[in-house]
């Protein structure tokens, strides 16, 4: 029974005082401060730019419909954090702030301070931007007659991003072109894994480097299209390598089956070796 009453006055609490935010609202000005967070990161909601005096009260509140997030109050006690909220925010009213950590793209958007001092109340407006670094783009090669499909892949980012192909040197677009790209969005994080893929004719015979971008993250530099000439000049070099060795087991073979002979002469009869050798020294 006391739980029950708990929760109810709380639940009354917190709707109080969204309505009492909603009534006493003074849209001071439409400025909107930009925050930018990291998915995973934390960041500081400044509710008060130029603190000269602390507030009565701070409460955070997104509209739409309006949501109390947390806050402060000097003399009453406030209603426990939005349950989305619970163990990721910290008001701190001698700062004027809200710490909010463990960031989810779902806490991107608009948030509302209410600032109470004794003669005034002030609103001031953050607009909280969730960003996710896209992976290392993955790339990958296959080259099969004279033309090669090239494809990039890249995880888990925020916001959409396009792949970005770089091309060195740069070729004219007739001879590569894209073929596919696509994306899919992960249904639990809503983040973005983007796919790409390009055609090269490598009939210009030049030799290509390539890597793609996806939004600041940069893939490795692969090389494709390895010229004609090239291959033949490294058959050239690895058949004569061949008859070089070739050549040399043949000498090799010659020379010692020549010893072999003379070694056979010789067991046969000293003079005669010898003789063939001063014979070899007077020539
Ligand atoms: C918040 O933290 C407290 C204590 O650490 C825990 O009991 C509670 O379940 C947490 N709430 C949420 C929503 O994670
Ligand atoms: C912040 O996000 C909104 C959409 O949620 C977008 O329209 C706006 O361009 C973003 N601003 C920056 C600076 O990224
Ligand atoms: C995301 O990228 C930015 C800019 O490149 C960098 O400063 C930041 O540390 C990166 N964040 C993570 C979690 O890697
Ligand atoms: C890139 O390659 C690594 C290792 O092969 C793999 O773990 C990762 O999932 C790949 N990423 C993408 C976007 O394909
Ligand atoms: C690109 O096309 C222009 C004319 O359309 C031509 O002059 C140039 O040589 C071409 N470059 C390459 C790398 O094929
Ligand atoms: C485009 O990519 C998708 C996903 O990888 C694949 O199913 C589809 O066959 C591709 N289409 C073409 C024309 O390569
Ligand atoms: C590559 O381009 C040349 C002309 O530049 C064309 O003759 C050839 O058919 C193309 N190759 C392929 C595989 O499309
Ligand atoms: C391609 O990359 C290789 C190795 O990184 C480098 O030696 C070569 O100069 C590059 N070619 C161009 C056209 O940039």
């Amino acid at each position: 029974m006391t739980v029950d009453y708990g929760m109810c006055a709380r639940r009354l609490l917190r709707r109080c005082v969204v309505i009492y935010l909603v009534s006493v609202t003074l849209i001071q000005s439409k400025d909107v401060t930009m925050v930018i967070g990291e998915v995973g990161g934390a960041v500081t909601l400044p509710c008060i730019s130029d603190l000269q005096r602390l507030p009565i009260h701070l409460y955070i509140q997104r509209p739409d419909p309006d949501e109390f997030i947390n806050g402060y109050h000097k003399t009453r006690d406030l209603p426990s954090p939005h349950p989305d909220y619970a163990n990721r925010t910290q008001v701190d009213h001698t700062q004027g702030t809200m710490k909010l950590w463990s960031i989810r793209l779902s806490d991107e958007g608009l948030y509302e301070c209410h600032i109470g001092y004794p003669t005034k109340n002030n609103q001031e407006n953050i607009q909280l931007n969730v960003t996710a670094n896209y992976s290392i783009p993955n790339v990958t090669v296959a080259c099969d007659n004279g033309r090669c499909l090239v494809t990039c892949s890249s995880d888990n980012g925020y916001p959409r991003r396009d792949v970005e192909w770089s091309l060195n040197p740069p070729l004219n677009q007739s001879t590569w072109g894209a073929v596919n790209s696509s994306e899919v969005r992960d249904p639990a994080s809503m983040l973005f894994s983007v796919f790409s893929s390009i055609s090269v004719n490598c009939s210009s015979g030049l030799r290509l480097n390539l890597s793609c971008a996806v939004g600041g993250a940069l893939s490795q530099e692969h090389t494709v299209c390895r010229p004609p000439d090239i291959s033949v000049v490294s058959v050239i070099s690895a058949v004569s390598v061949i008859a070089a060795v070739l050549l040399c087991f043949l000498v090799l073979v010659s020379n010692s089956k020549k010893k072999k002979a003379h070694t056979a002469r010789g067991t046969q009869g000293g003079k005669g070796a010898a003789s063939s050798d001063e014979n070899v020294q007077l020539t």
